[in-house]
């Protein structure tokens, strides 16, 4: 026996994130309570307010109170169905991910996990994928230069840039997305470069998560292939992905926040921001892997080019 929950809305939005969270954490409760294999999945769309389905049937929209709030909530809608005896495996088919009509997208964004590690079903990674995820935002946080935000953007760039590559493996570049970053939060203190740190926190977590050999191997080396400053070149095609995303997300209109505000949060004078453009950024774009990559750097390129020649004009007054 089978119980869908589907949750429909954006995933950028604090509230889907926190329904997909607690449902995480009732699941064996509601498993225990149905004996059935509760399976969930989360939908893509704009809206940022969760509206969320029982084996198909719309159960509420916005955030509970608490767990137990959606407990209670979950039951209601299963019991409704027990009464109607629609209970036949729970779910039938037609009613999985609130219709039929729905694009499924699983909650960690891949789909073919399971051919990837055969040592685990696709749900049990889906979900160390989640709980991953979930460790690295409690982590780094939302701050938008190198915060969680800047994971979501660098994980767009890298799977845009990967439908060039048949052999990439999505599961390692997904793991080495997420986790390329894990270390700044150690660097200052250990005093050690953030790629190293990311790559060794990254090889414990996933040995504990108990994944092969070759996708922690796979994930290291793109760690520890994306820093600008280590200079360690990428063995494999996730690690030039990942490389190329990263720095991709350092150039154009977002390059030019990320300098403006690490300068502001680090107290450096405008003269010194600027001067990170020429000392740092301007040089990114020679330094992409993949084609598609170099185009878009180039774009970029020329944007923060044409932002800085309007910013110095202004600063001397010579419009
Ligand atoms: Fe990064």
């Amino acid at each position: 026996m089978y119980l869908d929950i589907a949750v429909r809305g954006a995933k950028s939005s604090y509230y889907v994130r926190t329904i997909i969270d607690w449902l995480y954490e009732i699941k064996d409760i509601i498993e225990d309570e149905y004996s059935a294999k509760v399976k969930i999945h989360h939908v893509e769309e704009p809206s940022e307010i969760p509206e969320v389905y029982v084996c198909g049937e719309f159960a509420f929209s916005g955030l509970p109170d608490n767990e137990g709030e959606l407990i209670e909530i979950i039951k209601s809608v299963v019991e409704r169905k027990i009464i109607k005896q629609e209970n036949i495996n729970l779910c039938s088919k037609k009613e999985k991910y609130g219709g039929e009509k729905l694009k499924e997208e699983h909650v960690c964004g891949y789909h073919d996990a399971a051919s990837l590690n055969s040592t685990k079903d696709t749900s049990s990674l889906e979900k160390i994928v989640h709980d991953i995820e979930k460790m690295v935002i409690d982590t780094l946080g939302f701050e938008p230069v190198h915060g969680f935000p800047h994971i979501e953007r660098v994980m767009k760039i890298a799977f845009k840039l990967a439908e060039d590559f048949k052999e990439v493996n999505p599961l390692v570049l997904k793991l080495a997305v997420l986790l390329h970053d894990i270390g700044r939060v150690e660097e200052e203190t250990l005093r050690k470069h953030h790629a190293i740190l990311s790559a060794e926190m990254a090889k414990k977590l996933l040995v504990q998560y108990g994944f092969s050999q070759e996708i922690i191997d796979k994930v290291v080396d793109a760690i520890l292939a994306h820093s600008f400053t280590l200079k360690y070149t990428p063995k494999t095609i996730e690690g030039r992905i990942l490389s190329d995303a990263d720095k991709l997300d350092a150039l154009g209109a977002v390059g030019i926040m990320r300098v403006f505000m690490e300068s502001a949060y680090r107290g450096r004078t405008l003269e010194e921001a600027i001067n990170h453009f020429y000392e740092k950024l301007f040089k990114l774009k020679d330094l992409m892997w993949t084609e598609k990559a170099k185009k878009m750097a180039e774009k970029r390129y020329k944007f923060m080019v044409y932002f800085l020649d309007r910013l110095e004009k202004e600063i001397e007054a010579e419009e």
